[in-house]
């Protein structure tokens, strides 16, 4: 620890499951430890942006580790470089990282502890080279942050996603259907593999290998065949058809990063239902699967990051990430993890499991 005897913590982009977890990991183990003052910022960098925070004292911290959402609240358009503001009713991107810097100098803060994508990592690897002393925590239902195997969340929407797979499971089965569950993941289809091969989809879709609808309907046909007459489908919501695009459900336009994906399920279902002829129906996952308490997994993961943030913040390891390499925790320069995101390797062994199991993924 330095002399400064404060130290913020912000949770910034989407929510999910362990992120209180992480928040009470951080305070406990710095009142404890460090003695020094623990200063949530509230909303995210809305926060930073404007002056809104507080202290947060021992009790605030206490009955949170089973808590879904962040008792901080979040944002997923305040980004202090291109933050949206409106003039003469027209949305203009400003650059406000001037008025951040300041306000966290005026905060007196040690150390910010980052809790984010890599959205909010790309900011906080800018924030640190302006020369504030950041420490990076990796948060996401996607799992898809450079210098990490594994983020907290992604177990607890693994689980949600499992747990809706297997009640379609039945329902499918009983009305001999195709039942498809669409669920989250961005650009990754870290998601649809893991939730796909826990729930036993017969077709797992995701962004990173492109789909043949001709080799799905093929798939579903032959499962007929063969006495199963019913299929289970789980695509990723950022996946997409050889040759063609994904689906957008909407765009945010005061968000720096606009695009919201989804809908690709019911697209899928149309071509499904008219390629094979057997009845289809789709279910989006949506956000359920970032609400509600964080699975033991994610609790035990979100702590282990929360207190070793706090040893970095010792250590004064600023521009680092906590990440998790072989199931040990190490620290990742935040240059690396603003490089973008981590896709599923094509020949990740998942897919080759998945794959000799005769589980299909669209494209052979
Ligand atoms: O990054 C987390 C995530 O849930 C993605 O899986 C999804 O694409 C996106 O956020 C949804 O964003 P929003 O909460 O703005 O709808």
């Amino acid at each position: 620890m330095n002399d400064k005897k404060r130290v913020g913590i912000l949770t910034g982009g989407g929510d999910c499951p362990g992120i209180n977890a992480v928040i009470r990991a951080v305070g406990k183990k710095i009142i404890l430890e460090a003695d020094a003052e623990i200063i949530g910022i509230e909303d995210g960098y809305e926060g930073l942006i404007n002056n809104k925070y507080r202290s947060l004292e021992y009790q605030e911290l206490s009955g949170i580790l089973t808590l879904g959402g962040t008792i901080l609240g979040t944002s997923k358009k305040a980004n202090p470089y291109s933050y949206a503001v409106k003039e003469s009713g027209k949305l203009v991107f400003k650059d406000l990282s001037k008025i951040v810097i300041q306000n966290i100098k005026r905060l007196d803060l040690g150390c910010l502890v980052c809790i984010g994508g890599d959205g909010t990592l790309g900011i906080a690897y800018k924030l640190f080279k302006s020369g504030i002393p950041i420490i990076g925590v990796p948060k996401t239902i996607d799992n898809d942050i450079i210098g990490t195997e594994v983020t907290f969340g992604f177990d607890s929407a693994v689980f949600i996603a499992t747990e809706g797979i297997d009640r379609l499971h039945t329902t499918a089965q009983s009305h001999h259907r195709v039942m498809i569950l669409e669920v989250m993941g961005h650009n990754a289809g870290w998601l649809a593999l893991h939730s796909g091969m826990a729930g036993g989809g017969d077709v797992i879709l995701i962004p990173e290998i492109p789909y043949d609808i001709r080799i799905i309907a093929e798939k579903v046909k032959e499962r007929h065949r063969k006495g199963k007459r019913f299929s289970i489908v789980v695509v990723a919501e950022g996946a997409r058809p050889k040759g063609g695009n994904v689906v957008i459900q909407r765009i945010v336009k005061e968000s720096p990063d606009p695009v919201r994906l989804g809908g690709i399920g019911f697209i899928l279902g149309d071509q499904i239902e008219k390629a094979t002829g057997i009845e289809t129906r789709t279910v989006v996952m949506g956000h359920l699967q970032r609400g509600g308490t964080p699975t033991p997994f994610d609790r035990v993961l979100a702590t282990q990051l929360g207190t070793k943030a706090v040893d970095m913040i010792k250590n004064r390891s600023f521009g680092y990430m906590v990440g998790v390499r072989r199931g040990s925790l190490l620290k990742v320069s935040l240059k690396d993890v603003a490089k973008g995101c981590r896709k599923v390797p094509l020949n990740h062994p998942l897919i080759k499991s998945a794959r000799s199991l005769d589980t299909c993924f669209g494209d052979r």
